[in-house]
């Protein structure tokens, strides 16, 4: 039995959906443990590529059981979607389990984030995340999977709730009327469609570490977006970090073996909050169109700029990663000189600590490497073959693992599972 955890290192989008994909195989639970639909995984399989959002991302492994645990907030109609997306594409759906312990996004969550992301300048993905999960924390406003199993009491719930949302956003200056007959139609139909996968995924795991099966649990987000731990108040509302991965699924916290940091050879950020090594020029530029660096979810273009040593050393502590992947390193192609920073500058003083406030006056202290210039498909297949990576590159990955006292396990050359080279 193995229990392992792969957890985004940046702002998200370190392309964890590929990487979990790969391991996949040697896994046979695969569990989703926090966020929602504002995460999403693009995954290619036999010139198909997939945007998923909800179902965790070892989906086209059909024998495989996918679990959406507790701490994951449900969109209900995306996850219908993507759950007739899959089936259509001739994958089974038939070991998906949903945790009945899971919060329900509805569609005032939808709207009130929209009005509060105005006011923060936080840039969300306005799928209702936040306001789901202070919900979550009320403890009186919120609709749980286990909730549609008593229709009367759900019929009730949904009026009080829906009567009280609309005051609430009428104190922001806008109107909003819910059909509370449509939305409970809606969950019906949901639960109608789902009825077969919901579970108490803590009984689940417990029978799967009684069995002794692999585990893999799929962080969505990654650290600096975690609530506690992240840059607040840029942040998503869940926490993203290894520990709970536990809270979010149920499984205690002993069972974990090895926790995989998912690192892209260069940092990016969606949405609003301080990025110290951001490159608003041409680099910036070039690293966005070569990386295709634009949401999943949104549609955004991502903020670009160099790898931030500083940044990447507090996710190693948080976490506790064993090891790194490292993605999208041929993005970098063609860049004459790379930069790293390995230290900030906060008021004329030098540090080396993520500090929890004032990133944004942290100027970084960089240390530069030549470019490796630009790799054809034919010198990775040699790379592949010899197991020897070009000395620029070497001496960029070594530098990386030196600083972060973390061996890299994995090296990604492109979104294709065979653009992968293992390092161990
Ligand atoms: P929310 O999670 O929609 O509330 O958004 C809060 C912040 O997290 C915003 O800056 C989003 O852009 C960011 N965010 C949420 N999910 C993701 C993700 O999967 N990748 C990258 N950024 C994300």
């Amino acid at each position: 039995m193995t229990v392992t955890v792969v957890i985004g290192m940046q702002w998200g989008d370190e392309a964890k959906g590929k990487i979990v994909d790969l391991l996949a195989k040697d896994y046979d639970y695969i569990v989703r443990f926090n966020g929602g639909a504002n995460a999403g995984h693009t995954i290619k399989v036999a010139d198909k590529k997939f945007g998923l959002h909800l179902i965790p991302s070892g989906v086209f492994y059909p024998e495989k059981f996918k679990i959406i645990g507790n701490g994951v907030v449900i969109d209900p109609e995306t996850l219908l979607k993507e759950i007739e997306d899959v089936e259509r594409s001739g994958y089974s759906m038939k070991n998906l389990i949903i945790s009945d312990r899971a919060h329900i996004i509805l569609p005032w969550h939808k709207i009130m984030d929209g009005i509060e992301d105005e006011k923060s300048g936080i840039g969300t993905t306005k799928r209702g995340i936040g306001p789901a999960y202070m919900d979550k924390s009320s403890r009186i406003n919120a609709v749980r999977v286990a909730d549609l199993l008593d229709e009367t009491a759900l019929k009730e719930k949904l009026g009080q709730i829906a009567r009280l949302k609309e005051t609430q956003i009428r104190t922001y200056g806008q109107e909003a009327r819910f059909d509370v007959p449509k939305i409970f139609n809606e969950l019906m139909l949901f639960k109608k469609k789902t009825h077969g996968y919901i579970h108490n995924t803590a009984y689940v795991l417990q029978d799967a570490v009684r069995d002794r099966k692999n585990i893999l649990l799929e962080g969505a987000q990654a650290v600096l977006l975690d609530v506690d731990h992240g840059t607040y108040p840029f942040v998503t509302s869940s926490n993203t970090i290894t520990g709970a991965a536990c809270v979010g699924s149920g499984l205690p916290p002993r069972h974990i073996a090895r926790v995989i940091g998912v690192v892209k050879a260069y940092s990016t950020r969606v949405g609003g909050g301080p990025f110290p090594t951001e490159l608003n020029n041409d680099t910036g530029d070039r690293i966005r169109q070569k990386g295709a660096e634009f949401g999943t979810t949104t549609g955004r273009p991502r903020r670009c700029g160099w790898l931030d040593i500083v940044a990447l050393k507090y996710a190693c502590i948080v976490n506790g990663i064993d090891d790194l992947v490292l993605m999208k390193i041929d993005v970098l192609d063609g860049i004459e000189e790379i930069k790293v920073a390995t230290a900030y500058q906060i008021d004329g003083k030098k540090t080396d600590q993520f500090p929890s406030s004032r990133l944004a006056e942290a100027e970084p202290i960089y240390t530069t490497f030549k470019g490796w210039g630009t790799l054809t498909s034919h010198d990775w297949d040699k790379i592949k073959k010899d197991k020897k990576i070009p000395p620029q590159m070497k001496h960029y990955l070594d530098f990386i693992s030196k600083e972060l006292n973390t061996p890299i396990s994995m090296l990604s050359f492109g979104p294709e599972r065979d653009q992968t080279i293992s390092l161990l």
